[in-house]
C-alpha cells in the first residue's frame, strides 16, 4: 500500500511517500527554522504563511524522488493535530484537496502517533511496548498495549523536555532550536555542576523540568553578577546529564514494573545523543528501538507509517470533513 503523507504541525513543512508501513520511498522537508531563528522561536502567523508558499514544492519533490505515479497512491494521510492551528490548516487543505482531487481515501493522523510509530522504520514493534515520547512540546510515557491502543501513564507537569532545552539555550545565548546546540555542547564539556535531580519520587510516571531550567537560571546569573568566568559547554553538560538520567531512570522504573518487552523512543528530542547512548548503555534486558535522528524530530513519513498501521483498525474513508473533528477525539490515546 502506497502512502502520501503530509506533515505541518509546527514549522516543517513536510510530504512524504511510505509503502507497507515500514519503507520510505521520499520524505521531502522544508525547514523554517532560519526564518524563526532570528525570533527565538517558533511564529505562528509565520509559519503558516511559509507553509503556503512551500506546500506545493513539496509535493512535487515527493513524487517525484518517490519515483511513482499519483494514480499508484492508495491513500492520503495528514497530521490533524495537535500543533499550531494555522499550520495544521495549511497541510489538511493540501491533503484534502490532493485526496479530493484524486479520489483517495484521506485519513487524519495524530502528530504524536507519528512520533512513535516512526520506530516501525527501524524494526518491527512488538506488544506490550513502553514508548517514551519527548519533543519540543511533549513528554510522555506511554503504554502500546496493541497496535493504535495507547495509554498515556504519565506525562510533563510543566515545561516538555525538548521546551526546557530550548529555554535553557536561551539562558546561554544560543542559537534555536536549542536542542541540537546544547547536545553538542555537552559532549565538549563536563557535568561539574550540582543541579536538583527532579524525580517525583512518590509519582513515577510524570516529569517536572521546569525547577531545573530555573536552577540553570540562578547558576548562570549567579556566576555573571559575581563576574566568576564558567564553560558554556560545562553548564550544558551538567542540564544534559540530569535530563538524561531522570529520562532514563524513570523509563527503566516503568520498564521493570509493566514488564514489556519493547522500549520505544521518539520525538524531536530523542536525536540526542547522550539520551540515546545512555539508554542503550542502562536498559539491556529488552529490545530499543529509536528512530534515526532523520525521523526523530518532525516529517511526513512518520505519518504516512502510522496511517498505514491506523488502517488496519480503522480503514480511511472518502469522507474529507476532518477538519472539524477535535484532534483531541483519538481513541487510540486514553488517559
Ligand atoms: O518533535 P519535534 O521536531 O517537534 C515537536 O513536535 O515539538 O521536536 C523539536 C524539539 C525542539 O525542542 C528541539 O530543541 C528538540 O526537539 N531537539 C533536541 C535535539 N534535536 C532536537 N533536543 C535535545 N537534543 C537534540 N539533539
Ligand atoms: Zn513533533
Amino acid at each position: 500500500m502506497i502512502i502520501l503523507s503530509v506533515e505541518t504541525s509546527c514549522d516543517e513543512t513536510s510530504v512524504a511517500v511510505t509503502k507497507d508501513g515500514k519503507e520510505v520511498l521520499s520524505n521531502a522537508v522544508y525547514s523554517q527554522i532560519d526564518i524563526h531563528k532570528k525570533y527565538g522561536g517558533v511564529v505562528p502567523e509565520i509559519a503558516s504563511r511559509a507553509h503556503i508558499q512551500s506546500m506545493l514544492y513539496m509535493f512535487e519533490e515527493a513524487i517525484h524522488n518517490a519515483n511513482i505515479k499519483v494514480s499508484d497512491i492508495d491513500l492520503v494521510a495528514v497530521t490533524q493535530g495537535p500543533g499550531l492551528i494555522g499550520s495544521l490548516l495549511v497541510g489538511i487543505n493540501a491533503a484534502t484537496t490532493f485526496a479530493y482531487a484524486n479520489n483517495l481515501p484521506l485519513m487524519g493522523v495524530n502528530h504524536l502517533t507519528g512520533h512513535i510509530y516512526a520506530a516501525q522504520i527501524e524494526g518491527d514493534i512488538k506488544y506490550p511496548a513502553l514508548a517514551l515520547l519527548v519533543s519540543g512540546g511533549h513528554t510522555e510515557l506511554l503504554y502500546l498495549k496493541d497496535n493504535m491502543n495507547i495509554e498515556i501513564l504519565g506525562t510533563t507537569l510543566d515545561d516538555a523536555v525538548g521546551e526546557a532545552y530550548d529555554k535553557v539555550a536561551r539562558i546561554l545565548g544560543l542559537s534555536y532550536p536549542g536542542g541540537p546546540v546544547v547536545d553538542k555542547l555537552a559532549h565538549q564539556g563536563k557535568p561539574i555542576y550540582q543541579l536538583p535531580i527532579p524525580l517525583l519520587k512518590n509519582d513515577p510516571y510524570n516529569f517536572s523540568f521546569s525547577g531545573l531550567k530555573s536552577a540553570v537560571l540562578n547558576l548562570v546569573h549567579n556566576m555573571r553578577q559575581r563576574n566568576e568566568s564558567f564553560n558554556v559547554e560545562d553548564v550544558c553538560a551538567s542540564f544534559q546529564e540530569v535530563v538524561t538520567e531522570v529520562l532514563v531512570q524513570k523509563t527503566k522504573n516503568a520498564i521493570e514494573t509493566l514488564g514489556v518487552k519493547q522500549l520505544i523512543v521518539a520525538g524531536g528530542v530523542a536525536a540526542n545523543k547522550g539520551l540515546r547512548e545512555k539508554m542503550y548503555e542502562k536498559i539491556k534486558d529488552i529490545e530499543i528501538l529509536i528512530p534515526h535522528i532523520r525521523y526523530c524530530t518532525d516529517q511526513a513519513a512518520m505519518i504516512g507509517i502510522a496511517a498505514y498501521y491506523q488502517n488496519l483498525v480503522k480503514p480511511a474513508t472518502k469522507d474529507y470533513y476532518i477538519v472539524g473533528k477535535s484532534s483531541l477525539d483519538f481513541d487510540h490515546f486514553k488517559r
